[in-house]
């Protein structure tokens, strides 16, 4: 949820650290703060609002000079976001600095326990405790930062990435981490810290990732020293060499880097299917799949487990799984499923969705399913994340670094790479005839070049945004494959423009949110041939009779929906199953123009953070 940098080495840490917190803003963006120290000086500049603001204030506030420093960029959890409650933290004695990412679930205890030993506290966080705590140790028992470090660590409950230096010994920083990722880049004599790589990319391509539970000590001159937290063990160093390049994590000419993911799509989907999609042959090869075919085509059911987006694609393929493989398949929020005692057994497949792989809710359900024998499956997009290793298989998405809060090339190869798996297990349990297998993998093939087509109805979607912008609610609806995609739009434009919208099956309609319908009420409806097409073109006869501003996604060519709509945005044909892949676009593109015409922040809509490291 926060972002964490830090830099130790022979340039001047403020520039590092100050690009690093402008790309992990997406993290997080309440608040920010920088220390650094040059040799002589240990100065803090932190204030509530972005870091653009921090900037402005901290030129003006200290001077930026430093070998040695760290940076935050922080999404609230315990106290709300002003200055004070900013990061960094100084410990009590001002030589100890900090930055948390995560939650300390008994600081309260913790803090009570300080305040009694004279410990006096500025903010409400239980950063400030953490800081405090480690240096009540250091002192108590004359210790160094390090040993100071882990023996505080064990009396914490809850989660954390942190960095903290010492002011008397500027050649080292330690880090630690449990349910949040930290990374370290590994230079020439020098280390960068960060939560995901992109701060140091362009100056090392050498990372370490911790693993829970571990800590590292980061010393100059020196090879970076892991411990277990809890047992002491010494870990050996994996210096992983970084595929991502720099271009990647940047805008490339795009406003936004919404818009530069919708149209990433194309190519994210491509990358996803390369190497795995052999539609020529009639082969899908996913090793994370063949290594473990008998769970799969053993499996009683499938139970997926996601939140937001990835929820939305695991309720795509509770569809493609069902139709096409002839696979039970639930469908959970992870959130529910960690907490309600489910029936796991060893005969379920468990598919974990996550573009970061590192969302706290479905990571502990993994743990979950994992205590009870299932097989976990992942499916994420972030390469060596949380639940990517924590999983006993899975398939990477390749969509490349998806920066915008609002997930949209995430959804679509995630869809992707769940298609390849239910075609793949369908061949294996023979649940679909072989010409019918064929003609999917060739679709799939060709849903790229789709893609392109769909957005090329950007500008007239710009217009319908213009001519929606002011409403205070929107209704979404679809059926069947497109019902979930029904979800995800509503979702998107809730998340980036604040208006309310509700996406519901369009047969559910006269249950109930039938009721909202006026001449104010915009109804984007999923329209496309292939998919129950005349049942939700009465559902669209009687939105019309009572007045609502239809929005049609039909396929290209329609007649019947272009008469009756308001508005109509084609997409190219395509199978039922694949049209999910087809249908988000516009979707995505509505909310996003909406959002734009509203001038709202669209790569970091309030409240939210892209990657939820806390439950
Ligand atoms: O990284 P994950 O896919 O696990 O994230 C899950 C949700 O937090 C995420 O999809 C969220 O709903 C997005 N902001 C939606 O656009």
């Amino acid at each position: 949820m926060c972002g964490i940098v830090g830099y130790i080495g022979h340039r001047e840490a403020y520039p590092i650290i100050l690009k690093g917190l402008k790309r992990l803003e997406y993290r997080g963006y309440d608040s920010a703060g920088i220390a650094l120290f040059d040799g002589k000086d240990l100065k803090l500049s932190k204030t509530k609002g972005k870091v653009a603001d921090l900037q402005e204030r901290l030129e003006n506030e200290i001077s930026t000079s430093g070998n040695l420093g760290i940076g935050h960029t922080r999404w609230a959890t315990h106290g709300v976001p002003n200055d004070v409650n900013s990061h960094p933290h100084y410990s009590n004695s001002g030589d100890l600095v900090i930055i948390h990412n995560g939650i300390i679930e008994n600081y309260e205890s913790l803090k009570k326990e300080l305040i009694k030993r004279g410990y006096t506290f500025t903010s409400d966080t239980d950063t400030e405790v953490l800081v405090n705590l480690i240096e009540d140790v250091m002192k108590s028992d004359n210790l160094k930062l390090g040993k100071a470090v882990q023996i505080a660590l064990n009396q914490v409950v809850g989660a954390y990435a942190i960095s903290v230096f010492d002011k008397n010994k500027p050649n080292e920083i330690v880090v630690a981490r449990l349910g949040s990722p930290l990374a370290i880049g590994v230079g020439e004599d020098e280390f960068f810290i960060a939560s995901d790589a992109s701060p140091f990319i362009e100056y090392t391509n050498n990372a370490i990732y911790l693993e829970d539970e571990e800590m590292a000590i980061v010393r100059l001159g020196k090879k970076v020293k892991i411990r277990k937290i809890k047992d002491d063990s010494l870990v050996a160093p994996y210096i992983q060499e970084l595929q991502l390049n720099l271009e990647q994590i940047e805008k490339g000419g795009y406003e936004h880097f919404m818009l530069k993911e919708i149209y990433e799509q194309p190519n994210a989907i491509k990358d996803t299917y390369r190497g795995r999609l052999l539609a020529s042959q009639g082969i899908i090869k996913m090793s994370g799949i063949d290594d473990h075919l008998e769970k799969f085509t053993n499996a009683d059911r499938i139970i997926v487990v996601a939140c937001g987006t990835s929820w939305h694609a695991g309720l795509v393929s509770e569809y493609i799984f069902e139709d096409l493989a002839r696979i039970p398949v639930e469908v959970e929020y992870a959130s529910e499923f960690r907490y309600r005692n489910p029936i796991i057994t060893e005969n379920d497949v468990v598919i974990a969705i996550s573009q970061s792989g590192e969302t706290a809710d479905t990571l502990a359900a993994i743990k979950l399913a994992k205590s009870k024998g299932a097989f976990v499956f992942g499916v994420c997009n972030v390469v060596g994340s949380s639940i990517a290793r924590e999983t006993h298989a899975g398939a990477y998405t390749h969509a490349g670094p998806e920066i915008g809060v609002a997930s949209t090339k995430a959804f679509t190869t995630q869809i992707t790479v769940l298609t390849l798996i239910a075609l793949k297990l369908a061949k294996i349990k023979g649940t679909i005839s072989n010409s019918d297998y064929h003609y999917q993998l060739q679709e799939l093939e060709l849903i790229p070049e789709k893609v392109v087509e769909a957005l090329k109805a950007d500008d007239h979607i710009k217009k319908i945004a213009d001519t929606y912008k002011s409403v205070s609610n929107f209704l979404y609806l679809g059926r069947g494959y497109n019902f979930p995609v029904a979800l995800e739009g509503a979702l998107k434009l809730k998340e980036i423009s604040y208006i309310h919208a509700e996406g519901y099956p369009a047969a559910e309609m006269k249950h109930g949110p039938i009721a909202l319908i006026d001449e104010n009420m915009p109804i984007v409806v999923i329209a496309t041939k292939k998919g129950h097409y005349e049942k939700v073109v009465s559902n669209i006869q009687e939105i019309k009779s009572r007045k609502g501003k239809i929005i049609g996604i039909v396929t290209e060519g329609d007649v019947q929906v272009k008469e009756l709509a308001d508005h109509v945005i084609e997409i190219p044909e395509t199978l039922e199953s694949l049209s999910p892949l087809l249908t988000t676009i516009p979707l995505q593109l509505l909310s996003y123009y909406i959002a734009v015409l509203l001038d709202k922040n669209v790569d970091q809509p309030r409240n939210l953070a892209k990657s939820v490291t806390v439950e």
